[in-house]
């Protein structure tokens, strides 16, 4: 037991370089949630003020989440669902728990292969091309979408995800910077009183009394979605991560990252609608269904200098930062299906590829599934997934391991001082402040 245990940690595979491994949990956490997603919930939850909340939350509430999660993955060096029991030493309840990190995760790839799919079926679009639409459609785009992701992961973690990642991100970077220069710059169309400016006002002045208890846990929901916490994605990419690669260093490289991709994605679509549209606030807070990608921009690219090629452009880098991200919800069953059930990687693939079919399938026949999986699995399954992996590491793992695991990999001693100030934040402020959340969304609200 305790020899299968040994070969297991020791064939486990690993990412490549510790820019590979950047790459492809930047790859993970800057999704269709940076550019899809945040701009039209910042739209649709007051702008500014929305921001301040998620970078809040990401910071005291997200980052301990993402020190236990990676923490919990590269100690155990196993997945997610059978991390937390292996550092737990094999208590049973810990795998009950776990059973969330299969669950999230396919529930998530349901819809977001969906969205995934509008990005194919949108680039193809921006050439002119007159292709039929409808649910039947619908579903054969997001099926395309979904092989996409079969294809890579099948490949494996070096061969598959990693060389992958490592193209289409710093495509992607550059696409997305590209844009927002042009939307800052856009002149006001003739239909407009606004102009790019007051978009770039929108995205950056707070105003405080915007703040309810419906848009923090938006904005809460946001920052889990966005930097893919809560579902098991960071404990089995983590356990490829080599032990000279600081968690401290990665998780304020990921969380820099995702927060800087979602604010340029922001200043690509927000100053645009506003130097283009007539009454742009309402076309920000009428967008709940999140529509503003898919309906408003291609309504607004023809109506810009070089909208023809920036269309293509922007679909393609949008369909480049879902791939990288759907991998990762694709391989957290995976992982445990080939760990667990002691099952090659094309058998697990293969076995989740017909699960995701059926699930892609109710998404894209039934669009209203689709609001109604990401509002339960990121308002409420992925805050308790992370809650669960900091009151692990809080309350049910040795303190000196967890140290050890931090400071795995240290250039810089000093940073093990910190130590209490994050095991404070990991014990009680990040699941308290979760709670917090909650109550104040079920007592609240109407
Ligand atoms: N973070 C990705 C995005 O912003 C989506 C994503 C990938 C995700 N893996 C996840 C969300 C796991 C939640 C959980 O688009």
């Amino acid at each position: 037991m305790h020899c299968s245990k040994a070969n297991e940690i020791m064939e486990r595979e690993k990412f490549s370089s510790k820019f590979g491994a950047l790459m492809v949990i930047i790859g993970s956490a800057v999704g269709l949630g940076n550019i899809w997603r945040f701009p039209y919930m910042v739209g649709a939850n007051g702008g500014a003020a929305f921001i301040l909340l998620y970078i809040l939350f990401a910071v005291i509430i997200c980052l301990p989440v993402m020190l236990a999660e990676i923490s919990i993955g590269r100690k155990s060096r196993t997945n997610a669902f059978g991390g937390m029991y292996r550092l737990s030493g094999e208590k049973k309840f810990w795998k009950g728990a776990s059973l969330l990190y299969l669950v999230t995760p396919c529930l998530i790839t349901f819809f977001y292969c969906v969205i995934g799919g509008m990005t194919i079926e949108f680039f193809f679009r921006s050439f002119g091309l007159n292709i039929p639409s409808g649910p039947w459609w619908t579903l054969l785009w997001t099926l395309l979408f979904l092989g996409c992701n079969a294809m890579i992961i099948m490949g494996g973690v070096k061969d598959g995800i990693e060389r992958s990642s490592k193209i289409m991100m710093p495509m992607l970077f550059v696409i997305i910077v590209l844009m927002a220069l042009r939307s800052i710059t856009l002149p006001s169309s003739a239909e407009a009183t606004t102009g790019a400016l007051d978009g770039v006002k929108f995205l950056f002045r707070p105003d405080f009394s915007k703040i309810t208890a419906q848009t923090a846990i938006a904005a809460l929901g946001q920052a889990f979605f966005s930097l893919s916490l809560g579902s098991g994605v960071l404990m089995t990419y983590g356990s490829y991560v080599e032990r000279h690669y600081n968690v401290r260093t990665i998780s304020w490289q990921i969380v820099l990252s995702d927060m800087g991709f979602a604010i340029i994605a922001g200043i690509a679509v927000i100053p645009a609608v506003f130097a283009l549209k007539a009454d742009p606030a309402a076309v920000l807070s009428d967008n709940m269904d999140s529509a503003l990608v898919f309906e408003i921009l291609p309504e607004v690219f023809p109506m810009m200098p070089l909208g023809g090629v920036l269309q293509p452009l922007f679909f393609f880098a949008l369909f480049l930062a879902a791939l990288t991200s759907s991998i990762s919800q694709f391989e957290v069953p995976v992982a445990a299906v080939m760990n667990d059930g002691k099952v090659s990687r094309k058998k697990a693939s293969l076995i989740l590829l017909a699960v995701f079919t059926v699930g892609c399938t109710i998404c894209s026949l039934v669009p209203k599934t689709i609001s109604i999986f990401d509002a339960i699995a990121s308002n409420w399954l992925l805050p308790i997934g992370g809650v669960l992996a900091v009151i692990f590491i809080g309350w049910f793992y040795s303190k000196e391991e967890f140290r050890s695991e931090l400071s795995s990999g240290d250039l810089y001693p000093t940073g093990n001082r910190l130590f209490g100030f994050v095991l404070l934040l990991i014990k009680y402020i990040a699941p308290l402040g979760v709670l917090a959340i909650f109550l104040s969304k079920i007592f609240l609200t109407r």
